[in-house]
């Protein structure tokens, strides 16, 4: 498999918040010490890195689209498009993964960059890898339904449970040291084949390393928690 340039990674740990419902005040405590500081190319996820770093890049994966397979449509957004595909793995085994494109062919370089370091935390899909010609992203598909189709369809207490898992991966991603900036209820998947549900936070065009910072990491831990919150309103408006 080639490789091109990339990042190192970070794992989540398994705490999880006693009281579900938001905190009032989340102060960035748990900062890890070895992270760098952030870069100030936000909001352009594609055209810089989107995470800052001090440490050599490791390679991404490149994928030969010879190993995968696109299949139906799962997403279309502002900018891009989800399919639904089958990569074959270096030993021949086959695997179910989500590939993104970019509306304008762009390859989505930083986003897998974030994947790749953000390895999983809040339940975000691991990186497979990146193809080129077409450029595309290729993840782990995470089985679940979205939030949003939750919020339209399912019963009150299913969103509450749904709610409760998405507070514990948004705490494991902080924790992780990273902020979303992105949290709606299309970016999320809750798996509601076990119980209790677990939560996938997608869409990591945003994510950004904590700085070190206080009051600026204290900020942006505040806007995910406002997400939260307005998830939680949406929620509680089903009652009425
Ligand atoms: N890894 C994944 N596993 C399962 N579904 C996914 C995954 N990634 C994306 N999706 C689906 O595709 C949709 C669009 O993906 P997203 O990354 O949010 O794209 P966009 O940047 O266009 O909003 C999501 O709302 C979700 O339904
Ligand atoms: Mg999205």
């Amino acid at each position: 498999m080639e490789k091109i340039d990339t990042w190192g990674d970070t794992a989540c740990d398994d705490s999880t918040w006693d009281d579900w419902d938001v905190p009032v005040h989340c102060p960035v405590s748990q900062v890890p010490s070895f992270l760098p500081a952030q870069d100030d190319n936000a909001h352009n996820p594609d055209t810089s890195s989107a995470l800052s770093h001090t440490l050599e890049p490791e390679p991404l994966p490149l994928l030969s689209w010879d190993h995968l397979e696109c299949g139906d449509k799962i997403g279309s957004g502002q900018c891009g498009v989800t399919h639904l595909g089958m990569l074959t793995l270096d030993d021949g085994r086959t695997t179910e993964v989500v590939v993104k494109m970019l509306h304008g062919g762009s390859p989505l370089t930083a986003e897998a960059r974030t994947l790749q370091e953000v390895a999983g935390a809040g339940g975000a899909p691991l990186l497979h890898g990146v193809a080129t010609n077409p450029n595309a992203l290729v993840m782990q598909y995470c089985p679940g339904v979205t939030l949003q189709a939750m919020l339209e369809e399912y019963d009150l207490q299913q969103c509450y449970d749904a709610y409760k898992a998405t507070v514990e991966a948004v705490n494991c991603f902080h924790t992780a040291g990273f902020y979303h900036q992105d949290l709606h209820p299309g970016n999320i998947i809750i798996n509601t084949s076990v119980l209790p549900y677990t939560s996938h936070l997608l869409d990591l065009g945003y994510t950004r390393r904590f700085t070190g910072q206080l009051v600026r990491d204290d900020n942006a831990k505040s806007e995910d928690l406002f997400c939260l919150k307005q998830i939680k309103d949406q929620i509680d408006a089903k009652h009425y």
